[in-house]
């Protein structure tokens, strides 16, 4: 791993000053905009552009390649399985690295315990569909359940005591925690741990809780679109692979879909795929594809909740 006085422009003294804040590396450091590294770090304008700058140019974030060679570069972003053969196949082989995923749905429908899942089949190793990597599970929900990951770890055969040490969890109290928690401990974790997958379950309660009403929702917007920007930016450059987690609004006087996810606009630009959970008879449940630039519209796989975690019907 580089270190920071590899940055052009970056002396000892502005590598300690950079470091007491948290940033961590070149890469780290490339993924600020200048008036954001302003806000953390006490620099000029001028000296925040030209480092932030030298930093991407460091650690190459701008690439350019043909269609081609990028074909061949996606054959190294393994897909991540769920552990079920219906959502791995809905997929296209299961989750891909460097975008956002969205799971939305009506409580009780699974996407809790779809990110627990997660978290253990992360660590799976490669031959069995996992990346052989760490978790961070930021929960914004009090929702983690230690248990249920033991419960998941004795379906895939991994030692649960070992398995929950590679489960870093996050819990977050508002709004600028959660921002902190991504542009600075997810990388601290990715650097350090090997985190290779970032779930927040889930992304906008805290939004709800801290902006109310109408007058507050363009800021509300505002910083959501902050948060996911970032989760965005840290997929692209860590090649990590990131599910979030989100709400539905009841549509009043629908004909159609009665549901919708929140977050708006926002939520709609900011995740790549949108997925939205269904409940359907008893432990059985939906995931129908809502949004994707990739995966066919209405596309749907069918699952069921049960005491080893998700599992195909
Ligand atoms: N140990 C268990 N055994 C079987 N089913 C379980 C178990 N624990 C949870 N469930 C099922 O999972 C459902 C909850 O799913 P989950 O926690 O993923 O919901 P969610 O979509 O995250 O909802 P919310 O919006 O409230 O967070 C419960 O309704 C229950 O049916
Ligand atoms: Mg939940």
């Amino acid at each position: 791993m580089k270190c920071l006085e590899e940055v052009p422009g970056v002396g000892p003294k502005t590598a300690k000053l950079l470091s007491s804040k948290g940033i961590m590396s070149p890469r780290h450091l490339a993924l600020f905009n200048p008036e954001e590294l302003i806000e953390l770090v006490e620099l000029t304008p001028d000296r925040a552009e030209r480092i932030t700058r030298a930093a991407r140019r460091l650690v190459r974030t701008r690439i350019c390649t043909t269609a081609k060679d990028y074909a061949e570069k996606m054959k190294d972003h393994p897909r991540l399985t769920t552990g079920v053969k219906a959502i791995d196949e809905l997929l296209e082989g299961g989750i891909e690295p460097r975008v956002i995923y969205e799971l939305a749905g009506e409580f009780g429908s699974g996407k809790t315990q779809i990110c627990h899942q997660l978290s253990v089949t992360v660590q799976l190793s490669r031959n069995r569909g996992g990346v052989g990597g760490a978790c961070l599970y930021i929960d914004t929900e009090e929702a983690f359940s230690p248990n249920r990951v033991s419960a998941i770890c004795l379906r895939f055969n991994l030692d649960p005591s070992h398995a929950l040490e590679n489960i870093n969890v996050i819990k977050v109290i508002n709004v600028a925690d959660l921002e902190d928690s991504i542009k600075l401990d997810a990388i601290k974790l990715i650097e350090e741990k090997n985190v290779r997958l970032i779930l927040v379950d889930s992304i906008i309660s805290l939004y709800r809780a801290e902006f109310k009403g109408r007058e507050m929702l363009a800021a509300r917007q505002q910083r959501l679109n902050y948060v996911l920007d970032w989760l965005l930016r840290i997929a692209k450059i860590y090649g990590v692979y990131v599910v979030v987690t989100n709400q539905v609004l009841e549509v009043p006087l629908s004909y159609g879909e009665t549901k919708r996810p929140a977050g708006g606009m926002i939520m709609a630009h900011a995740c790549t795929h949108r997925l939205l959970l269904k409940r359907s008879k008893d432990s059985t449940r939906i995931m129908e594809v809502l949004d994707s630039p990739r995966l066919p519209y209405k596309a749907s796989a069918v699952f069921k909740i049960t005491e080893r975690g998700v599992e195909d019907v």
